[in-house]
């Protein structure tokens, strides 16, 4: 029997020597929450993004949640998002008790529609949501005009995008502070983690304090101070979002590859644009002008009017992934069209077609693997694994049903 390919799942961390020396030495110091690891990894995002301030927490959402209070945002405004995106997005507007308005998104780059940031702003708009999806930014050109120009906060969801930029600037350095996410999705990983990024000292001070129970005083700053022993005050609601110096260290370590990651993933996403130029039903991520892509993801659409309309097209699109995984394949569709989802769709009741951009994105995204270690070989194998899987399912999809089953004879009446 031929050996069997190993699977190819559809990311993995990127560790070496490095994570695993670095890692141990929280174990070794004894501080494990929120010290010098953790500073020094606020300090290399910050640098790297070309911020003044890096808050890290414990992930991206907790960030969002505290850039949006830290924005103004409260019970009775409303906060523009994209739909097509992890629902974490809208559920940290929730948790400010504001409402998410949900707006159509641009198909083909799977981002906020600025249109829509333009017909949706309201005089409860408390603050803008561009989501950097799968690494490629949203065109912040004409979404910072629009909010300029209604004086209305902007806070990234940059969760995808570390090493995305939009004309040479880095995402999350457009508006008020950009959110990141550290997750092993993620193009570098704490396991969990997030981070704050703001130029402005009086976020950071007020972010580093919700993120704190509400400490006026962190941890490490008293003790740096010299001594300890009184506690600080708390004159804030805050929350226990801070992270652990183990998620700090390993955040150290990853930061000493970003640069190399980045050029790999983006080595990898060109080679499988030329490989998949042949499949005219796939459209492979696009690049518009002045975007440098992180390559988070790499994420296609299945092209509806090459196959019969949308609702066909979602059939083949599923069955298409179902196939590739079953050959070792991993394979994902890009993430959700969030005001389809039960706890959305139960509150708001939005029509699933009224964001229909949204809805196709849901429908016919295909995510392929992408990570450090991926061969030429590897990459071809998902190229004629992708072609033999169109051919199959539209064999099936195309075949005529097969006759109902003949009913059997009833064994008791035959015996009456
Ligand atoms: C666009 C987007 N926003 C927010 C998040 C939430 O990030 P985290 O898992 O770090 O909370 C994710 C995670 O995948 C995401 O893709």
């Amino acid at each position: 029997m031929p050996p069997r390919e190993r699977k190819l799942p559809i990311t993995k961390p990127f560790f070496d020597r490095d994570e695993f020396r670095r890692v141990l030495e929280p174990l070794r110091s004894g501080w494990l929450v929120q010290g010098p690891q953790v500073a020094e990894f606020e300090r290399l995002v910050a640098t790297f993004c070309g911020a003044r301030h890096g808050v890290a927490t414990t992930s991206c959402t907790t960030a969002l949640h505290l850039a949006l209070l830290a924005a103004g945002v409260r019970p009775d405004t409303e906060v523009l998002v994209p739909s097509f995106t992890y629902i974490a997005t809208a559920n940290a507007v929730e948790y400010c008790g504001a409402k998410p308005i949900f707006c159509d998104i641009d198909l083909a780059t799977f981002n906020l529609d600025p249109r829509e940031v333009e017909a949706k702003l309201t005089a409860r708009t408390a603050a803008v949501i561009p989501v950097h999806l799968f690494g490629l930014s949203a065109d912040m050109d004409r979404i910072v005009e629009v909010c300029r120009a209604a004086g209305v906060a902007m806070v990234e969801d940059c969760a995808c995008s570390l090493g995305g930029y939009w004309s040479e600037r880095h995402t999350g350095r457009f508006g008020l502070a950009g959110c990141f996410s550290f997750h092993p999705r993620k193009c570098i990983t704490t396991g969990e983690g997030g981070m704050i990024i703001t130029d402005d000292a009086a976020v950071a001070k007020r972010l580093r304090q919700l993120r704190d129970h509400g400490a006026s005083r962190s941890d490490l700053a008293r003790h740096e101070g010299g001594g300890g022993t009184l506690l600080p005050d708390f004159d804030a609601l805050g929350y226990n979002y801070r992270m652990s110096d183990i998620q700090g260290a390993l955040g150290v370590a990853q930061m000493g590859k970003l640069t190399r990651i980045l050029a790999e993933r983006r080595t990898l996403a060109a080679r499988y644009d030329d490989l998949l130029s042949p499949l005219p039903w796939l459209t492979t991520p696009y690049l518009p002008e002045g975007a440098l892509h992180s390559y988070q993801s790499y994420v296609c659409l299945v092209r509806a009017e090459e196959l019969g309309g949308m609702e066909r097209a979602n059939i083949f699109r599923n069955r298409v992934m179902a196939r590739l995984e079953e050959r070792g394949v991993a394979c994902r569709q890009g993430t959700h069209a969030v005001h389809t989802l039960g706890y959305y769709r139960t509150k708001y009741g939005i029509a699933e077609n009224a964001l229909p951009r949204a809805l196709a994105a849901e429908r016919l995204s295909v995510a392929l693997p992408l990570f450090v270690g991926l061969r030429k070989a590897d990459q071809q194998r998902v190229a004629t694994e992708l072609a033999a899987a169109r051919n199959e399912v539209l064999r099936q999809m195309d075949a005529p049903p097969s006759e109902e089953p003949r009913a059997q004879p009833d064994p008791k009446r035959q015996a009456a």
